[in-house]
């Protein structure tokens, strides 16, 4: 079943709850090869890509994991080969993420190397290089980092460029490293600084100064503990723009309208309501869209996450929008599939200028990666008609009951055969 069929248009009108971020959960469970005893994940979204690394830490031997509802059981520390192999990190570029807790806590790792993936090169430069300052030896043998290391060392890091994953695994490397390490121009971003939270409930000493500088002081052991997951904003504001893009009104629940300050603001300068209260936002209609420009950068900029949704939003919107992408080089792989649908969209190397209001119609499209898959949904469900999104696994990887949780907000979405 891995095709999505809607029929639109429709007014989205009702409550959902977000799930737990897929972003945090994932460095999360693998910091759990650095833990000491049992550890319980609450809020765990239940989506593929916690299903691949619950198979990730299998292969490397993590004793027992239990997945009931969205609470995730560990039982501690990493007892077999620590290797990821090539099939399971394929699937699933996080994997990486194994790299620097397995080269931590056992003092060698095998994990092979990320390809490519349809929104660019994604190379881990900046996390090899970063490891070799903390005294590991690497070589890239038969598609795999090898990594060993005897005892890492604390060391002085600067990042080229903000990564995230890279800020991971080296925040990861460092908590049982000997001494001190600096990290300096981190990413900022709240899965990040929830990981940070973990680890020092394991009894890590993380000082994150939400300055782009995180300071670790190596421990020699970390302990169990329980830990509840951060809302996932990226979905959070997927069902938020799929509402605006509707001319629907709805009320996301459990989530965490501070992590997504930019998007708010960049919703409401399209022209619509929105009420934040607490852990829920509240979007309602008020007249025409109006388009507006964005740029994807690092948090707390405007995430490259949003930017297919977003741009679905604005084929909508009165005007001219621009568009530009800085974080990935190959993040446009959605603009020919909304012209298929009737979007006015007209690319300049990372600038997609999109010309609205564009009546939409419902057409067979193709996802290609987790967000574009996202932004067909939101353009499928203004479209007149039917649309038939191919490929769709790729939305199962980043969101839970997608269709169940639009359909509860009046959308006429379902499954169908491959
Ligand atoms: C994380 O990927 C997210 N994935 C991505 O979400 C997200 O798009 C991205 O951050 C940016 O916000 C997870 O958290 C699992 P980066 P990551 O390292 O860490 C370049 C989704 O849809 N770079 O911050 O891989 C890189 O190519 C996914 O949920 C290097 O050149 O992204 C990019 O241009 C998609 N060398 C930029 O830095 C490196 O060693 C930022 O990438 C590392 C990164």
């Amino acid at each position: 079943m891995d095709k999505i069929r809607i029929h639109g248009p429709c007014r989205l009108e009702g409550r959902v709850r977000a799930s737990g971020a897929k972003n945090a959960v994932l460095p999360e469970m693998a910091a759990t090869l650095l833990v000491d005893g049992p550890v319980t994940l609450r809020n765990v979204p239940v989506v593929r890509d916690v299903q691949t690394m619950v198979k990730v830490l299998g292969h490397l031997g993590r004793r027992q994991v239990t997945f009931e509802g969205d609470v995730l059981r560990l039982e501690g520390g990493a007892a077999g080969e620590p290797e990821a192999p090539y099939d399971l990190v394929r699937t699933m570029r996080a994997s990486i993420l194994v790299l620097g807790p397995l080269l931590a806590r056992l003092g060698r790792a095998r994990v092979s190397l990320p390809g490519g993936c349809a929104i660019g090169a994604r190379p881990i430069d900046y996390h090899i290089d970063a490891l070799r300052r903390m005294g590991a030896t690497i070589a890239i043998e038969h598609g795999d980092v090898v990594a060993t290391a005897s005892r890492l060392k604390g060391a002085e890091i600067v990042f080229a460029e903000r990564t995230v994953t890279g800020t991971e695994n080296l925040m990861m490397a460092a908590v049982l490293a000997e001494g001190r390490t600096i990290l300096k121009n981190c990413a900022l971003e709240p899965e990040v600084a929830d990981l940070a939270r973990f680890l020092n409930a394991c009894g890590a000493r993380i000082e994150a100064e939400g300055t782009g500088r995180i300071v670790i002081d190596g421990v020699d052991r970390l302990r169990g503990t329980e830990h509840r997951v951060i809302p996932d904003r990226i979905e959070t504001a997927t069902f938020l723009i799929a509402a605006a893009a509707t001319r629907g009104g709805i009320t996301v629940e459990r989530c965490d309208p501070t992590h997504l300050e930019t998007v708010l603001d960049k919703l409401q300068e399209c022209g619509v309501v929105l009420r934040v209260d607490g852990d829920t936002i509240r979007l309602e209609p008020n007249g025409p869209l109006r388009g507006v420009n964005i740029t994807t950068r690092p948090y707390p900029d405007f995430p490259t996450d949003l930017q297919a949704q977003f741009m679905a939003l604005m084929t909508r919107a009165d005007g001219v929008s621009i568009v530009t992408e800085t974080v990935f080089e190959n993040r446009f792989l959605h603009v020919g599939e909304l012209r298929r649908m009737g979007g006015r969209i007209v690319v300049d190397g990372q600038t997609a200028i999109v010309a609205g209001p564009a009546p939409l119609s419902g057409a067979p499209v193709m996802a290609s990666d987790l967000r574009a898959s996202a932004c067909l949904i939101v353009a499928g469900l203004s479209a007149e008609g039917e649309t038939v999104i191919n490929r769709a696994y790729h939305i199962d990887r980043g969101y839970e009951r997608v269709e169940i949780k639009f359909q509860a907000l009046g959308a006429r979405i379902e499954r169908v055969g491959g």
